[in-house]
């Protein structure tokens, strides 16, 4: 019997050697990449369908056989014909990171455990806190998410505009609903949010938006005020630094005016956007935000980290301490603690927690943020490109175009009713998928289907862009022909 589950040094080498020549080859010609690897479910599923193996087989076949059946049909991400969801082709050097992260398998719960790590972490907070224009000692820890620094951040929110009725023991009970606002953009993980938190989703009054899709502050107001002549307690203010769905950056001074003025907690939903908020060229869109209580992003958006790496960062270490501290005999380290060492266990939920900020870190320190923000202003670039070119085209019509890195339009072709657009863009989606070559999916603005792409990856060039409507043309007219042959028939 082996005694430990360690390969030879030269087997692992060779390892090794194999996994560097299967990561370079995803590197390999990227610009040729699909989209999207049209598979039936059930043949995926087949690939993997077998007992569970007794015996261990060769390693280097092993890795073989992923090659075949996970890397070369993986869903594009890591090309620039990527434009569904908020997906970002990942950099690099965070590659690295996850492999040396990997290695040394640290827990980042205990200072003790990962004193690098767990340092590295507290410097990464402290760099977006600055970033963010929050003060520098804010506190903050790394998530799965951006749907997880949402939950993070309200419930630091609940736990700490409740704590003087003891909420973390008494619960939710005998307490009137509290309400929180948003706007009718805001990200379906905020209502999962309100719904763990106890507080329920029909307690989260989401605000009509204007044209821009922001939050309509006057109906907002006026709701407010319904809710506490009805007796309920409003609590929590979201503002969007960008929505899913366009891009929208809500008036976020205005927000913590209103917040302000209401006593409410103050949380921003910035996982797409907020990042983009370091653009000089975009400053003053998201004047308000450093006025935020707690603040979630996303470093696997717009910072170009694989998944996943989001945050949370909110005013103070100590909200944090009192939203999650509890004592516990096993982890009590005060004794080896001269009050110096951050303990992650007694600021976050988790307790197993891995290394997510050295990937940030890495990706920082190797390319610096200058070149990063040059990349963030390349994608909204060549978004106004794209909305340039669907403006220019006869068969195409823009929808909604940003500030941010997504657009949304629709394909017109030579139909002039508006449901018979909308239906046909709705339809053209299987189609695109089908085929693959880009990966685009659709959305619901006011009630009515269109087209989204959302840019968010360093690989893209106008050519790139140039090809998406090439492809969707393409399609369109393919399935405008198949649709006149059905009604002649
Ligand atoms: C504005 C916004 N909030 C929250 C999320 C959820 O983030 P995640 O998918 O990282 O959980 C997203 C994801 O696209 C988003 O765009």
């Amino acid at each position: 019997m082996n005694e430990t589950l360690d390969f030879s040094e030269n087997q692992f080498k060779d390892i090794l050697a194999k996994s560097t020549e299967l990561v370079l080859q995803q590197f390999e010609n990227l610009d040729a990449h699909k989209g999207y690897h049209f598979y039936p479910q059930k043949e995926v599923e087949s690939w993997f369908d077998e007992g569970i193996p007794d015996a261990g087989m060769n390693a280097i076949e092993l890795l073989d056989e992923v090659g075949k059946k996970v890397l070369q049909t993986a869903t594009g991400n890591l090309g620039p014909h990527m434009y569904a969801y908020v997906m970002s082709g990942g950099n690099q050097m965070a590659i690295v990171a996850e492999k040396l992260a990997a290695t040394i398998n640290q827990n980042q719960t205990k200072w003790h455990l990962a004193p690098a790590m767990n340092e590295i972490e507290k410097r990464v907070i402290a760099w977006t806190a600055k970033l963010l224009d929050f003060p520098e000692d804010s506190g903050g820890v790394l998530v799965s998410g951006g749907s997880a620094a949402n939950l993070t951040g309200l419930t630091v929110g609940r736990n700490i505009f409740f704590e003087a009725i003891g909420i973390r023991k008494t619960g939710l009970f005998h307490q009137k609903p509290f309400v929180v606002y948003a706007s009718e953009e805001v990200h379906s993980c905020v209502d999962k949010s309100v719904e763990l938190l106890g507080i329920g989703s029909n307690q989260l009054r989401k605000i009509e938006t204007d044209a821009d899709f922001k939050i309509r502050l006057d109906l907002l107001e006026e709701q407010i005020k319904n809710d506490i002549a009805d007796g309920l307690r409003p609590f929590c203010l979201i503002g969007n630094a960008g929505t899913v769905n366009t891009g929208a950056i809500d008036d976020l001074d205005a927000l913590a005016d209103l917040a302000k003025k209401y006593e409410l907690w103050y949380h921003i939903d910035g996982a797409y956007g907020a990042l983009a908020g370091i653009l000089d060229s975009l400053k003053k869109e998201y004047k308000g935000m450093e006025r935020a209580d707690s603040i979630a992003l996303d470093f696997h958006k717009w910072l170009y980290v694989p998944f996943e790496g989001g945050c949370t960062i909110v005013r103070s270490w100590d909200k944090l301490r009192r939203t999650y501290f509890k004592k516990a005999a096993y982890l009590d380290t005060e004794l080896a603690n001269d009050g110096n060492r951050l303990e992650y266990n007694e600021h976050y939920f988790q307790l197993s927690r891995n290394a997510k900020a050295f990937k940030v870190w890495l990706t920082i320190k190797a390319y610096g943020m200058t070149r990063i923000k040059d990349m963030i202003q390349k994608d909204i670039d060549l978004t106004n490109y794209l909305n340039e070119l669907v403006n220019a085209a006869e068969d195409f019509e823009l929808v909604a175009d940003s500030k941010l890195a997504v657009s949304c339009f629709r394909y017109i072709g030579k139909m002039r009713s508006k449901s018979e657009i909308v239906e046909f863009n709705r339809e053209l989606m299987p189609a695109l998928e089908k085929d693959g070559r880009v990966f685009i999916m659709g959305t619901s603005l006011k009630g009515d289907y269109a087209i989204r792409a959302c840019l968010i990856n360093h690989r893209k060039t106008k050519k790139t862009i140039e090809h998406l409507i090439e492809v969707i043309r393409e399609i369109a007219q393919k399935l405008e022909l198949k649709k006149q042959t059905v009604i002649q028939k």
